[in-house]
């Protein structure tokens, strides 16, 4: 089972003053599950898991996927924020490190498009398609995202090229509002396969639903047992449950008693590059969550031991204002042994014979003890395997302990109003129409500035 441990908090944090704040998780977790706090009409995800094993949801979206995995040799994923860092987290979590970069003739290519506003990376996109038989999942519960919409302009132009609108018809799907949305009329107007986005599921707490759920039933894993491990996390992390043994009330406690210490910042460390884009799903669950008020701890993450030549350095001996959180993988996929070498040039014959991931556990646990040492207090999640249902449960995990996490910092952890900022000056200052006040406006302090 996934383990928690924060025994290597201890010399910065006493465990009396972790379980000091039970009665905080335990009204934290009462809010959440009542509905009472801030932000409640975006709980839908607290018991999603288990109530899609009661629905034909599963079945419904793995029919769709058939139709893109037959159909299509590249599927382009158009979202940006919570509507692409969840599937991209699994998919990559799960595919092969060098053949997901081309189609292995099993599963198509999955890409990912709508989360930067680069010409070049969308011209060297389009190029890259041509010719393809390639598909769009165009997903946006707004339905109003510049960087999305402007990909998916491109890329359905593009496919009714190419492919021909009948086809376009059948390889492109919307995943967005049931109602409302510039990608809701699109879809229904054009006849597109399409799902819904729940009202009451946030874009970063999607990944369970059909946002997260398509794209990798269409990558070829298996989206049941994803959701299985979810659900079975639901019970392990419900209000019923002691403190000491629910994981994210452990987890979330011990990371805001770290907070409250001065440890502002939390790095996310995995020792397995498979893992890159799952920190940066966590990144947004819990920066956006969290972030507000004028309070928040930091997520920031790295990938070891690559980091550990770049910033392991800052993090043995910069400012003590930083704690981290390690997922270890117990058991790896497959099977290297170190071979033995004659000349023994690099003086490695002492590992022949040996499995690269001992060298690994090792890489982690020396560095675990080092940074201990200097000063950084290291919570470590154990997850036996990367498997779907394993990878279901952390994540349920991870945001279960986002909710209490954010209503122990006293803010709400559903909201993200600080988002809208950057988008008003955009559109200020590309003119859009209704902006005509804020054009003005911006162009007048740029002028005084200059
Ligand atoms: O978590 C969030 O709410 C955001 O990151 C959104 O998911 C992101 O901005 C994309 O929004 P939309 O799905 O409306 O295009």
């Amino acid at each position: 089972m996934i383990k928690v441990d924060i025994s290597k908090t201890r010399d910065f944090v006493e465990w009396d003053e972790v379980k000091a704040l039970e009665p905080e998780v335990k009204k934290a977790l009462e809010m959440l599950e009542h509905g009472t706090g801030e932000g409640n009409d975006y709980i839908g995800w607290m018991d999603l898991a288990s109530r899609t094993l009661e629905t034909t949801l599963i079945s419904d979206i793995r029919e769709t996927a058939a139709v893109l995995r037959k159909e299509c040799d590249v599927v382009v994923v158009a979202g940006i924020g919570g509507s692409y860092l969840g599937a991209r987290a699994v998919i990559e979590a799960f595919g092969n490190s060098f053949v997901q970069l081309v189609n292995d003739g099993r599963n198509p290519q999955i890409l990912f498009a709508g989360h930067n506003i680069s010409e070049d990376y969308l011209f060297e996109l389009t190029q890259y398609l041509k010719g393809r038989r390639f598909g769009v999942i165009n997903i946006s519960k707004s339905g109003t995202t510049t960087e999305t919409a402007l990909a998916f302009r491109l890329l359905k132009k593009q496919c009714e090229e190419e492919r021909g609108k009948e086809t376009a018809r059948r390889v492109i799907v919307a995943i967005t509002d049931a109602r409302r949305g510039a990608a809701r009329t699109c879809a229904d107007k054009e006849g597109y396969r399409s799902f819904v986005i729940p009202d009451n599921v946030g874009g970063r707490y999607s990944v369970l639903t059909p946002v997260g759920l398509l794209p990798i039933a269409v990558a070829g894993y298996d989206i049941e047992q994803l959701v299985r491990g979810a659900a079975e996390m639901e019970k392990m992390t419900s209000g019923a449950v002691a403190f000491e043994d629910n994981l994210s009330a452990v987890y979330a406690a011990a990371r805001n008693a770290l907070y409250r210490k001065g440890k502002k910042i939390e790095i996310l460390v995995n020792f397995q590059p498979k893992l890159h884009y799952f920190s940066e799903w966590w990144k947004q669950l819990y920066g956006e969550s969290e972030g507000k008020d004028g309070k928040g701890i930091y997520p920031s993450s790295v990938d070891f031991s690559t980091d550990l030549h770049s910033m392991g350095q800052w993090i043995q001996q910069g400012e003590r204002t930083i704690f981290e959180t390690v997922i270890s993988i117990d058991k790896v996929r497959h099977s290297v042994l170190v071979p033995q070498d004659d000349e023994n040039l690099d003086g490695l014959n002492f590992l022949a014979g040996r499995h690269v991931d001992e060298v690994n556990k090792m890489a982690e646990l020396g560095t675990q003890l080092a940074h201990v040492d200097g000063g950084v207090p290291n919570i470590r999640i154990t997850v036996p395997e990367l498997t779907e249902y394993w990878l279901g449960q952390l994540i349920y995990f991870f945001e279960k302990a986002c909710g209490i996490s954010g209503y122990l910092l006293g803010v709400n952890p559903f909201n993200q109003p600080g988002v809208e900022a950057y988008k008003k000056n955009m559109f200020a200052l590309l003119d859009k129409p209704g902006y005509e006040e804020e054009s003005k406006n911006i162009k007048a302090r740029l002028n005084k500035q200059a």
